[in-house]
């Protein structure tokens, strides 16, 4: 019997992608182990959106190479799309390397692997197939995720993942809903659709569905009582996926639109495509919307040439919007992409002190916010039970997490909806009661 081990660094993407390569690997007679100890094959699925994700990977290898014992060792995902045959020099323990585009042909690259190729590699970009795969073998038993494009067409000054994942392709309409039912049946009730940039999803067949439309329908499959989408390019998004949201109660109301600056100047420079007065259009159409639409953000501080006044923008458009949670990030240079060209770096420790201006102004923001929950009811599916503090943890449509007791008697509720009425708020999540 031959077995593996797989790690996933990364985001959505990577974690879905790893979902579909054990499902390819257990139809290919593998079983899967929980150490890498155990296994003969170690599969890493990498990460490369920041210079200290793709570090971490490069660790992870230095720890294998005093322990590998004649097991087989396998870098998947953007650090082995990124850098390639370099890998077998930099570790020359490693015999096989795999960018996400190339997952089609894992059977005959392990068919290789097997028979003692030690250099084998997937490592072409020129796709024009989606990794589509009845074979998933999925984590989580109530929120599936389902692929409906693939790669990224932008050119953000900052980022390697056109470099890591390729151009954008996107799946058959008809396919993502056949998927969507099928997992309906499977008895899922929440969907989260992914992408790179899922707004500029256009079907391929015929029927041409445009990203609001196919939203629409993914939230019609019966049964399905939770769709989420990530994630979101400013540029792409339009007014319809407000409409659906608001027509649609499936439909989550939660939009993670990655805003990067609050300057237009430095938008610019980052090749974003959009204005901060743009990207505010898009924020009015979400807080005018019937429901009440929870928006996140990405941020990141300290792009080349980012002034002191520019980064104030930043700030002015935190406070403006008052976003539900932000994720915040020091710029890191990316082999392969525009901005490494840009002079005008900023040091290390100013970084360091935006960074934490950001998330102490936004810390306050959201502290305020959660604080207008406390006393109203909200609908959360159960995803998992606290021993130490006897709270079951739920998650609001909304996204937010919402820690809650109920009485001992009531049972396993596990992968359940309930209501829950919020009686504290933190920062980062709410508490509240079951409400019966
Ligand atoms: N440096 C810092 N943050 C980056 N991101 C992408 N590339 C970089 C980079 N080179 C951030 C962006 C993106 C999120 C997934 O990661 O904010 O939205
Ligand atoms: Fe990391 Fe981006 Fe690749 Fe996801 S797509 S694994 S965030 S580099």
């Amino acid at each position: 019997m031959k077995n593996f081990y797989i790690e996933t660094f990364g985001c959505q993407m990577n974690a879905h992608d790893s979902e579909k390569v054990v499902g390819t690997l257990l139809a290919e007679g593998y079983s899967q182990v929980t150490t890498p100890d155990e296994a003969e094959l170690v599969l890493y699925n990498t990460c490369s959106i920041r210079d200290k994700a793709e570090q971490k990977v490069f660790h992870r290898l230095q720890q294998f190479k005093r322990n590998n014992k004649g097991k087989k060792i396998v870098l998947l995902g953007c650090v082995a799309q990124q850098e390639g045959e370099r890998v077998f020099e930099k570790a020359p323990f490693v015999s096989m390397v795999c960018g996400s585009a190339s997952y089609n042909q894992l059977p005959e690259m392990l068919v290789q692997l097997e028979t003692g190729n030690k250099r084998v590699t997937g490592l072409s970009l020129d796709t024009e197939d989606t990794f589509d795969t009845p074979l998933t073998r999925r984590e989580n038993p109530h929120r599936a995720y389902i692929t409906i494009i693939e790669g990224c067409d932008k050119s953000c000054a900052y980022c390697v993942v056109p470099f890591t994942r390729g151009p954008e392709r996107s799946r058959v309409s008809a396919s993502v809903i056949g998927e969507a039912r099928r997992l309906a049946e499977d008895g899922y009730t929440e969907i989260q659709l992914l992408g790179q940039n899922v707004n500029s999803y256009r079907d391929p067949s015929p029927a041409g569905w445009d990203f609001a439309t196919l939203l629409d329908q993914v939230g019609r499959v019966p049964c399905i009582r939770r769709v989420r989408f990530t994630t979101s390019h400013p540029r792409d998004f339009v007014r319809p996926i407000v409409d659906a949201i608001d027509e649609n109660p499936a439909l989550c109301n939660h939009v993670h639109l990655p805003m990067q600056s609050g300057s237009t100047r430095v938008l610019q420079a980052m090749q974003r495509l959009y204005t901060r007065d743009e990207y505010m259009r898009r924020i009015e159409w979400m807080k005018a919307a019937r429901r009440p639409i929870a928006i996140t953000t990405d941020i990141i501080v300290g792009f080349p040439g980012e002034t002191e006044a520019e980064f104030e923008e930043t700030l002015t458009l935190l406070r403006e919007v008052e976003f539900d949670a932000i994720f915040g990030f020091k710029y890191s240079r990316r082999p392969n992409t525009p901005a490494l060209a840009l002079d005008d770096q900023i040091a290390e420790e100013e970084k360091t002190r935006r960074l934490q201006i950001v998330l102490e102004m936004q810390r306050e923001i959201q502290l305020r916010r959660n604080a207008a929950y406390v006393g109203t009811v909200e609908e959360c599916l159960v995803e998992g039970f606290n021993k130490a503090t006897g709270q079951w943890i739920g998650r609001t449509s909304q996204h937010k997490t919402l820690n809650f007791l109920r009485p001992a008697s009531g049972g396993d509720i596990l992968g359940g909806y309930v209501d829950v009425r919020v009686t504290r708020a933190g920062a980062n999540s709410l508490a509240g009661e079951c409400v019966h």
